[in-house]
């Protein structure tokens, strides 16, 4: 099929790689003249494992291609995908000012049939307002499609090629067969493409994301009901994770949701609950929650300290919002970075990919180092906020030697309890109860 993609950020680009991938013809759309000269010459724009083997060989073999021009990039196609940002406006709710430009402009360009889909996250009703901008100036025919993406960073191919559902929006048989056909080769394991209304596929997409930092917020409220009650909250979760109806996954305690999805899709979906005269209210609590979450290990860090921190200096492992992904939007190690410049204290960081994007954000307020160890060099105490793999099996020994006081705080409770009470650290983190530097564990 011949697929346009209008769009060349973090989905868009992801998606017009993934539909290349089995053999579709993809051009890609981006006003970004930088950005798409960048693509064309098959320099990579965004870091996500495993794409840029699949975007080099496409762009190769020549089923990728980039332009500038909305009209050329769109005349051949069969599908147009619309994968362009929803920014939280001053209230909550998504600002749909680039999508409905754009569908103002198709209404001009189209020429013969198309199927207009909304890739974006988008408040329920979006299809209905992107018709009607596409139908003001239309002379052919075309039908508008929600399909919502469910892509998580760092396996967003992974997720794209083997979905575990692909949820389609439509009312129109014809747009359902093309889309049909089009997901075919991505499902073939058996996973189901769910067809809907349009509605309905706009409402999935934020009832999942907003399902998902339920379970976080939850889990984290869990999380600091243990620490009061001298409960685990590992074990609790792996009690509560084996009944089916619960899950495994998703139940991680730590220092609150981030990242470009969740907190923008919970907010959006509050808004418009109020917009329908409706107070969502376990969604304000999962907000409420998360905020709080974010500085979680700040009091603990305070009271190591004595209330004091200036001075102090701080390794930071960890920027990122996630492992795999160079992202720091919403993420909590700049929440805590900010705390702890403001109490008077500095900080040494280190993360494998997101430290030049921090770099961009805050500048030199932080120092940045090449290598997890040199962070710890004269620092009072190690804070993790990421839970890259690199930080999971550390050499407990460098840390000693280069940190100047063996205390670790964890955001992200990599390291067992017992194992650092062996170890001799102070050891506090998520849940679970602390290890003071006597060896011993407290309540
Ligand atoms: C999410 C959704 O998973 C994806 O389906 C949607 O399309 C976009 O939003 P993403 O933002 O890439 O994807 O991150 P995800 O891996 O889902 O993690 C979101 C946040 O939740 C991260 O900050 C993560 O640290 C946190 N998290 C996740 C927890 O705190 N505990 C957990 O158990 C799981």
């Amino acid at each position: 099929m011949k697929i346009t993609v209008v769009g060349t950020g973090y989905v868009g680009l992801v998606t017009g790689t993934c539909f290349a991938e089995t053999g579709n013809n993809v051009t890609c759309v981006d006003i970004d003249a930088g950005k798409v000269a960048k693509l064309a010459a098959g320099q990579i724009t965004i870091y996500e494992p495993g794409l840029e083997k699949l975007f080099e060989r496409n762009l190769k073999e020549g089923r990728l291609q980039f332009t500038t021009q909305l009209k050329e990039g769109v005349s051949d196609a069969d599908v147009i995908f619309l994968a362009l940002p929803t920014p939280p406006g001053e209230d909550g709710s998504a600002d749909l000012s680039y999508i409905l430009k754009v569908a103002d402009q198709l209404g001009y360009i189209l020429e013969d049939y198309k199927v207009i889909v909304d890739k974006s996250t988008v408040p329920v009703g979006t299809a209905d307002k992107v018709r009607e901008a596409i139908a003001r100036n239309a002379k052919v025919e075309f039908d508008v499609v929600s399909n919502p993406e469910f892509l998580r960073e760092g396996v967003a191919v992974e997720d794209f090629m083997k979905p575990d559902r692909v949820v389609i929006g439509t009312s129109s048989e014809k747009a359902r067969k093309v889309m049909g056909e089009l997901y075919a080769p991505y499902v073939r394991q058996g996973n189901p493409v769910i067809f809907m209304d349009e509605k309905s596929a706009e409402l999935t997409k934020y009832a999942a994301n907003s399902f998902l930092a339920t379970k976080i917020s939850f889990m984290n409220e869990i999380a600091i009901l243990c620490e009061r009650l001298g409960a685990d909250v590992d074990m609790v979760r792996r009690g509560i994770g084996s009944d089916d109806r619960i899950g495994k996954r998703f139940l991680f305690p730590g220092i609150g949701y981030g990242g470009s999805c969740f907190p923008k899709d919970v907010q959006a979906l509050v808004k418009s609950s109020q917009d329908a005269d409706y107070d969502f209210r376990i969604l304000n609590a999962v907000m409420d929650v998360n905020e709080q979450q974010k500085v979680f290990l700040l009091p603990k860090i305070e009271a190591y300290f004595d209330n004091d921190l200036k001075g102090k200096h701080f390794a930071l492992w960890g920027l990122a919002f996630k492992p795999n992904t160079d992202d720091i939007r919403e993420a909590p190690a700049l929440y805590i970075i900010d705390r702890l410049l403001a109490a008077g204290a500095s900080v040494s960081a280190f993360d494998p990919e997101a430290m030049s994007n921090v770099k961009q954000l805050i500048g030199d307020r932080i120092r940045y180092v090449d290598h997890q160890y040199e962070a710890l060099e004269n620092a009072d105490a190690l804070i993790i906020a990421t839970e890259w793999s690199v930080f999971r099996t550390p050499d407990f020994d460098k840390i000693r030697t280069h940190l100047k006081d063996q205390v670790i705080f964890d955001g992200r409770n990599l390291f067992d309890v017992p194992r650092m009470q062996e170890l001799g650290f102070h050891y506090e983190s998520v849940g679970r109860q602390a290890v003071t530097r006597l060896n011993s564990v407290v309540k």
